[in-house]
């Protein structure tokens, strides 16, 4: 570890000094005329993935867990009362064949069903939620159905009535609109009439969902993802892409079409981890592949979906052969073609019809696509060697993505990269989950790679303190180490935090971007490190140097400068990672001399492990004032342990 990383890390807790302790002037050669490479507009993105209840109880906004009572376990997120069935006889759904039979059992045993939701049912005071179901009664009078918001202590929150008629399944719903907010109510649905009846698919949405879409999202998280300013948005994994075995990887066909008919799959998040299991955690695919993306286009960014590639999670699989031959590859390889089709083909293709049928019959205009998450060893090379050719044949136009493997560095990463090299991916893709002394020390990392090889997406990156916390440690990190991204963009085109999203009561892996309960959101100063880049990437690397060198550390600097053509201004990012203020004579060579007005964004907090909290989300955010910076020369402080981004 470098002297000053090791200065820097043993600074937590440590108070900052004073201004008074200023040390020597630090020179920052900025070449404003010598516009380098163009900096990608897809560069800062998202990677989702369904982990932490991301989609589920998260992202997606359904609030009724297992609402086709598919888990294996069918009362899954269910407590009957009465007497109460799952049948399956005369479905309404074929892909989702069970139900909830229920026959009234009287007024003091009362029959019915009462739903958890996500570890509880957000619900906000005043709001509208919609209320539907599926139902079909044997019995010649009509059902009368009883439908409540209550808590655990039998506050009840709102109650509405169904009247169910008939024998054949049709949809009914109402809207609730309670008069308390609760991050942890239940549905529940009592019989108030005898007879026998069945429902199926009990869904409750809030009306306001992202964009007002039906069956949509979160409206604050989506927002959020918005608010980033992403170029590129990778999904659905993730290790969930390949799946424990075969048969539960990823299958995008089983996310698109009338959301009730939907087979759900087990998340391998409900029991990866032996000292987190949840049993409950399963994938509705309500927000599937058409839902991501509509959600793309919606924030304005460039979808990139990643299909498995015939192998499933390598970590769970080893030494087994779970994998699929490569002379049985085709249908995977149709899925891949036919995912292009489903996103850009026209109205009158199989897959363009299906896109159209479900409201977008114009081209989501895909242009990237992944094949394989994370892969290793010859097993991956030989079945992306199929798919390249296929994708290359049918579908020039489309950037396609390999992988290096789980690693940053090492065998696995030394043997795969040349392999994408052979064959002729555009760009591949790299994962760190790392210390915060190697972010710290890889702000090199592409300083010395191949130009002419194919290009690095970043996939999949956080930094891991020990704790595997978030904190602002790991973002001041990560934004040291994005300027060595955003310095060679010339290599890197796109790069993705992850994970994105955690349920505060239901997350597996840490640190995570973006947290939540079922009301509230939380941003993590790793986010506002992300949303500084996003909003302010610049279309041009500008050379930014201290003694000739790029500022990758030295004097615990770190820093990267870029043109916006588009707005004509200069952006100057710097981080200090030293519990000193640093004294940094910036030279804008090239401009008109006299004073330039802009902005000036600072994330900084004195006490490295500061974290942002539902209680106190806001610990930790960006400061932005208005600033003067006078060319040929202008003289700033940098306050110890901060993020700063200039903008004139
Ligand atoms: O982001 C969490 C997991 O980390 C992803 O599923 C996987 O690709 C990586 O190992």
């Amino acid at each position: 570890m470098k002297k000053t990383a090791a200065l820097f890390l043993l600074s937590v807790g440590v108070n900052c000094m004073t201004a008074q302790d200023i040390v020597p002037v630090h020179e920052f050669d900025i070449d404003i005329p010598k516009v380098g490479s163009p900096i990608q507009s897809t560069m800062y993105g998202i990677f989702f993935e369904d982990i932490n209840f991301g989609a589920d109880g998260g992202l997606y906004a359904e609030l009724i867990k297992n609402r086709s009572f598919e888990f294996e376990n069918p009362w899954g997120g269910w407590e009957p009362f009465g007497d109460v069935s799952i049948a399956e006889k005369n479905p309404c759904f074929n892909k989702n064949p069970h139900y909830a039979h229920l026959t009234y059992a009287g007024q003091i045993t009362g029959t019915g069903l009462e739903n958890e939701g996500f570890k509880g049912i957000g619900i906000k005071a005043d709001e509208n939620y919609d209320f539907s179901l599926y139902a079909r009664t044997e019995t010649n009078n009509p059902i009368k159905l009883r439908i409540e918001l209550v808590n655990r202590d039998n506050d009840i929150y709102e109650t509405q009535h169904l009247e169910i008629k008939g024998k054949d399944w049709k949809k009914y719903s109402v809207i609730l609109s309670p008069k308390a907010t609760e991050a942890k109510s239940r549905l529940r649905i009592t019989m108030e009439t005898a007879g026998t009846l069945d429902l199926e698919h009990i869904s409750l949405f809030p009306e306001k969902t992202f964009n007002n879409r039906t069956n949509g999202l979160r409206r604050d998280l989506a927002q959020a993802l918005k608010d980033l300013k992403p170029g590129i948005f990778r999904f659905p994994g993730g290790c969930i892409v390949e799946g424990t075995t075969i048969a539960t990887r990823y299958q995008w066909k089983n996310t698109v079409g009338p959301v009730e008919n939907r087979p759900i799959n087990i998340s391998r998040w409900n029991y990866t981890f032996p000292h987190k299991k949840f049993p409950d955690y399963y994938q509705s695919y309500g927000l599937g592949f058409f839902e991501y993306f509509q959600l793309s286009e919606d924030i304005g960014a460039e979808p990139l979906p990643v299909l498995n590639c015939g192998l499933s999670c390598q970590f769970e699989n080893e030494g087994m052969d779970q994998h699929v031959p490569v002379d049985k590859l085709q249908p995977y390889i149709d899925d891949a073609l036919d995912l292009i089709e489903f996103a850009n083909g026209p109205v009158t293709s199989q897959w363009g019809k299906v896109r159209a049928d479900m409201g977008h019959p114009a081209s989501f205009n895909l242009k990237f696509i992944a094949i394989g998450n994370e892969q290793w060893g010859p097993l991956y090379p030989e079945r992306l060697e199929p798919f390249v050719k296929a994708i290359r044949a049918k579908y020039p136009e489309i950037k396609i993505i390999g992988s290096s493997g789980p690693d940053s560095e090492g065998k696995d990463f030394e043997y795969l990269w040349p392999e994408m090299k052979r064959l002729k991916v555009d760009l591949v893709d790299e994962h760190f989950y790392r210390s915060p002394e190697w972010f710290l020390n890889s702000a090199k990392r592409y300083d010395s790679y191949d130009r002419q090889g194919p290009k690095v997406f970043a996939g999949e990156y956080a930094c891991h303190p020990t704790n595997r916390e978030n904190s602002f440690l790991t973002a001041l990190c990560e934004a040291a180490f994005m300027t060595g991204l955003e310095r060679n963009a010339d290599v890197v085109e796109l790069c993705t935090y992850a994970p994105l999203f955690a349920h505060v009561d239901a997350w597996q892996w840490r640190p995570d971007l973006i947290w939540f309960d079922n009301l509230n959101i939380v941003k993590t100063p790793n986010y506002y490190v992300q949303q500084l880049y996003g909003h302010n990437a610049g279309t041009n690397v500008l050379p930014l140097t201290m003694n000739k060198e790029p500022v990758t550390g030295q004097s615990e600097l770190f820093a990267t400068a870029a043109l916006d053509k588009g707005t004509n201004e200069l952006i100057i990012k710097i981080v200090n990672t030293g519990i000193q203020s640093k004294k940094i004579q910036l030279n804008l060579n090239g401009i008109s001399s006299g004073k330039h007005k802009g902005k000036l964004m600072v994330l900084h907090a004195s006490d490295l492990e500061a974290k942002n909290t539902l209680g106190k989300p806001e610990t930790v955010i960006p400061i932005e004032s208005a600033v003067e910076l006078e060319a040929p020369a202008t003289e700033v402080s940098v306050q110890p342990l901060s993020f700063l981004v200039y903008r004139i």
